[in-house]
């Protein structure tokens, strides 16, 4: 929703496909400028932040909390491995808990798809849930950074062929950024294993082969091969899967001289990408990482301008 005042304001933020193109653009426009400005409050504010993570995490995590603490939040520290949920304590009663105790904002990443929905939906837990994943299911804010770094290279969406190579099924970043991309009128192409690649895609693009599209792209978008959701099902070779559908040195020079590299990572250096090619020229990899600060710092803004005028209609009730 977009404040009589022009501020873009959201009660929460767990899927891509609530926001509107136009809250999408509000949100990476301000992501820009504040990449332009680069503030760090002097003073705290207010607002408490917790940030839950019930998996493994460097870049998101960290980039949310230097987000928060830039913008001047109170950040509180949720460690997953001390907390009681180790005493069989549910996700909804932990964010009751938060919820309970003042908490304005949970940033959660959880490993079960949509776990959001029973907390948006309850009426007792008044925070807002920022999604930082969910299982395969999506992972908005990558999705927002991802758009802004697509933004800040072509200046629009329109028409660029987009290829998404990897372990398309096992990744909530592809599921997000499929769906807005598309919408956003990009031109996308698949790339993965026949067994990672769902009927589900087809809706989105064309399921194709790395060395058939790679001159025509704009963007290379690499997924990490997510092991840890593979339950040792099939067997790997990273060498074969390096050959298929890696990004080697003889596929960067086929990429076009304005062609950019994508990455969520972490990355396995060697097999979804070469090695240095990861901070070659054509790599955003590391934009995508410093962009995420700037992403999570107008999200932030956008929950927190709903949280105000919340307080603001209650008051004038
Ligand atoms: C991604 C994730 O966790 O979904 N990483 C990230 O947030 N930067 C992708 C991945 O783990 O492969």
């Amino acid at each position: 929703m977009i404040n009589q005042d022009g501020k873009l304001a959201l009660q929460h933020l767990v899927t891509m496909e609530t926001l509107s193109n136009e809250e999408v653009m509000a949100l990476v426009e301000n992501a820009q400028e504040y990449k332009k400005t680069n503030p760090s409050a002097q003073s705290l504010k207010e607002e408490f932040v917790a940030n839950m993570f019930f998996e493994s995490s460097t870049r998101t995590h960290k980039s949310f909390e230097v987000a928060e603490r830039r913008l001047g939040y109170k950040v509180v520290d949720f460690d997953a491995s001390t907390s009681s949920v180790n005493k069989g304590e549910t996700l909804y009663d932990t964010v009751l808990t938060m919820s309970a105790i003042g908490i304005d904002v949970c940033v959660i990443r959880h490993p079960q798809d949509s776990y959001y929905e029973e907390l948006i939906a309850s009426p007792t837990i008044k925070s807002s849930i920022v999604n930082g994943g969910d299982g395969s299911g999506q992972h908005p804010s990558q999705c927002l950074l991802d758009l802004m770094t697509i933004y800040e290279e072509f200046g629009h969406f329109d028409g660029l062929k987009i290829a998404i190579a990897g372990d398309l099924s096992h990744s909530r970043v592809a599921k997000s950024n499929m769906i807005m991309l598309k919408r956003l009128g990009a031109e996308l192409y698949f790339i993965a294993p026949d067994e990672w690649h769902t009927d589900e895609f087809d809706e989105y693009g064309k399921h194709v082969q790395l060395d058939d599209v790679i001159e025509e792209l704009d963007v290379l978008m690499l997924l990490r091969v997510q092991h840890e959701r593979h339950h040792g099902s099939e067997e790997f070779s990273e060498a074969k899967y390096n050959k298929e559908f890696g990004l080697t040195h003889e596929r960067y020079d086929r990429l076009k001289d304005t062609a950019i590299i994508m990455h969520p990572a972490p990355v396995n250096r060697g097999v979804e990408i070469d090695d240095d090619l990861v901070e070659s020229p054509k790599s955003r990899i590391v934009e995508q990482m410093t962009n995420g600060v700037y992403v999570r710092m107008a999200i932030l803004d956008a929950i927190m301008n709903y949280r105000n005028q919340q307080k603001l209609d209650e008051e004038n009730k």
